[in-house]
């Protein structure tokens, strides 16, 4: 295994930051944990005896029925938590508040792109979920079925989400920016028998016509036996088919459906939702997260992490489509009974200020974006958040990619003014929630660190053979409540890709380095990932859609540094005989990325060439293009079949 990017450089930099930054008296005076001493103690407790740790936290939800044993310790790859308990997610983020002074609280403050809005008090939020579970029943959906969920960003994701949960369904919901394609794979993979959608989305002043990919996607699933379609807009639809039998509005489904069904007492091991990710391999895997112990982690974290008061005005901007939405705008902000502000469009839409204008009109608290919209931000200019009154924010978070000093410095100063605490958390898909992160009254930050691991993780930096070390690559050594519970219908890969490298331990497959405080400094994947504007994308799948195409012999694919997207793609392709390269190819092959996974997916440059770098054995020497890209002097190129093909493709890479 050997390190992607340019991570010497990188290793660099982070080890010349200097500078410290500790939570302001303000902040401090008000926070749930304020005191170092105060983590350090609950962080050893939590080490030494989770079970206790776990049990106690637990205990602030309500369970239908207590659990028998808190965890199944390190019962590789079978992990269980709080085994034998009764419990429903869904009653938890929602009933549970109506009996407390939250009953009227807002829960959801949503805007449309074109400036439509809608709020949901949790009362509003339990009538909304309790009919939807009522639609999917009446639909025959039952305990254990996969329901697929491709909607854009209005509240109707996130109460489909807890209709699913109420009633013990598992939902697999697709970011809305995937292709037909994609979403044929994954509901054929869960073998999903609903799917619910929306008539359309606006994005930059454009609809987006969901329910028409929706159609594409499933025309030959067998396994899709209805479609919800939501109105997007209430009382009046975009134009799009509705197929008799299977297609069905919602708002007509809805009508006269009782605004009671009562939440099911699931077992804490029952599955929750499935969500797709990209790993090493062609095929995107199914990430299995389940019900008890997803739900205490990520509770857990949005209280501390996020440093929730009840005053709050929330407003995590990730899409729920990825891990991010579920665990932080949907479950852990709502089992906390916290206020979140939701936004279906464009952050640039219809002007550069749209985000800052959307903090000041609703007066949010805390701000938890990713570092690629901060550097495209940081590119837009000062002048649009000046325009805007940002008082309101008390605390800064960011995820999904390292964030780079600079970077990090200007979500600081322009945008917190100084005063806010940033919070740089590391976690996965496959995590459930937050892993390594500062608590923003105590922890002291570093510009481009994610600190220290939360509560119950047990996180080191080891070398190949598994031994501590300085630099080297990320690993968890104990079992924690969030964890995925394994790949759908995949247990060799599940145990292949996370429990094989080192004997007991979880592999989430980051280079890290720890620093002479304990801080651990993220330096991004070390294997076949890349991580584009935070999203995950697997060269191997990106290769094998390369080579669908009829005029592609062969690719590699590669990730390079990139200004504002922290990296970027870059495909090297070998056209079939017989097939001109042009600049039409070009632009066909871009367009078949985007119908065959969608545009976030389509490669900064592709680049043709007679021939790859190869070994002798034939297999393509991504090092070297790595190089080419990087633009170092080539390596070691003894082991080469053809030395000739590299300064033909050097020579190529620098043209343009
Ligand atoms: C990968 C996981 C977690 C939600 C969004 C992404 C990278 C994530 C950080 C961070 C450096 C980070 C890692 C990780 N990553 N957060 N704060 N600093 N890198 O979830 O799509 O499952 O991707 O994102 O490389 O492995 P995901």
């Amino acid at each position: 295994m050997v390190f992607v990017m340019n991570e010497k450089h990188q290793l660099e930099t982070v080890l010349d930051e200097v500078r410290e930054f500790s939570p302001s008296k303000e902040f401090r005076a008000k926070a749930t944990i304020s005191s170092f001493d105060d983590y350090r103690g609950m962080y050893e407790e939590s080490i030494k005896n989770p079970d206790a740790f776990w049990s106690k936290i637990a205990e602030e939800l309500h369970w239908f029925k207590k659990w028998d044993k808190t965890s199944n310790g390190d019962d590789k790859p079978v992990f269980k938590w709080f085994e034998n308990g009764r419990t429903n997610i869904s009653y938890n983020c929602v009933d549970r508040h109506l009996e407390s002074s939250f009953r009227n609280k807002a829960a959801i403050v949503w805007e449309g792109e074109p400036g439509d809005h809608r709020i949901l008090t949790y009362w509003d939020l339990s009538r909304e979920v309790n009919k939807f579970a009522n639609v999917l029943k009446k639909l025959g959906v039952e305990h254990g079925d996969r329901v697929i969920i491709y909607l854009p960003m209005i509240p109707d994701l996130a109460i489909s989400m807890l209709a699913c949960a109420r009633i013990g369904a598992v939902h697999s919901v697709i970011f809305a920016g995937f292709s037909s394609e994609s979403i044929k794979d994954r509901v054929l993979d869960c073998q999903a028998k609903l799917v619910i959608t929306a008539d359309g989305s606006w994005r930059r002043g454009n609809v987006l016509q969901l329910k028409s990919i929706v159609d594409k996607a499933i025309q030959n699933c067998d396994c899709v036996k209805d479609v919800i379609v939501i109105q997007r807009k209430p009382g009046s639809s975009f134009p799009c088919q509705i197929q008799a039998g299977r297609d069905h509005w919602y708002h007509r489904l809805v009508d006269g459906v009782s605004m009671n069904c009562p939440a099911e007492e699931l077992d804490s091991e029952d599955m929750l939702f499935l969500l797709y990710t990209s790993g090493t391999t062609g095929k995107p895997k199914g990430v299995v997260h389940t019900t008890g112990g997803y739900m205490v982690y990520t509770y857990a974290t949005a209280k501390y992490v996020f440093d929730l008061k009840p005053e709050d005005m929330f407003w995590c901007t990730a899409d729920i489509g990825w891990i991010t939405g579920h665990s932080y705008f949907v479950y852990g902000p709502l089992l906390n009974g916290a206020t979140c502000l939701m936004y279906e469009g464009a952050p640039d839409w219809p002007d550069r200020g749209r985000v800052w204008d959307l903090i000041e009109r609703y007066g949010a608290t805390i701000l938890y974006t990713a570092p690629t919209l901060i550097r495209a931000f940081m590119k837009w200019g000062n002048e649009w958040p000046a325009k805007y009154d940002l008082s309101t924010l008390r605390l800064l978070g960011t995820v999904g990619e390292p964030i780079n000093p600079e970077a990090w410095m200007w979500y600081h100063e322009t945008i917190g003014e100084g005063k806010c605490p940033i919070v740089d958390t590391w976690w996965q898909t496959e995590t459930g929630g937050i892993m390594i992160t500062p608590l923003p009254g105590c922890t002291v930050t570093k510009p481009g660190s994610a600190t220290l691991p939360f509560f119950g993780i047990d996180a080191d930096v080891l070398n190949e053979d598994g031994q501590s070390s300085q630099a080297g690559i990320l690993a968890i050594k104990k079992p924690w409540p969030g964890m995925l519970r394994g790949i759908y219908g995949d247990p060799q890969r599940f145990k292949e890709s996370y429990w094989s490298k080192w004997p007991d331990i979880y592999f989430p497959g980051d280079g890290a380095k720890k620093d002479a405080n304990g801080y651990f400094w993220i330096l991004g994947r070390i294997d076949d990932v890349v991580n584009v504007s935070g999203h995950r994308i697997g060269t191997a799948e990106l290769e094998s859609v390369f080579v669908e195409h009829e005029a592609i012999a062969e690719s590699a694919v590669i990730g390079v540094e990139h200004e504002i997207k922290g990296q970027g793609l870059v495909a090297f392709v070998t056209a079939k005989d017989g097939y001109e390269v042009s600049n039409d190819l070009e632009i066909e092959l871009k367009d078949w990325v985007t119908e065959k996974i969608g545009k976030f997916a389509v490669p900064e440059r592709i680049i043709f060439s007679a021939d790859l770098p190869k070994t002798r054995s034939g297999k393509i020497m991504r090092r070297l293009l790595r190089d080419i890209a990087d633009g170092k002097a080539l390596g070691n190129v003894a082991t080469l079949a053809d030395a000739g093909v590299l300064d033909a493709l050097k020579a190529k890479y620098e043209e343009d």
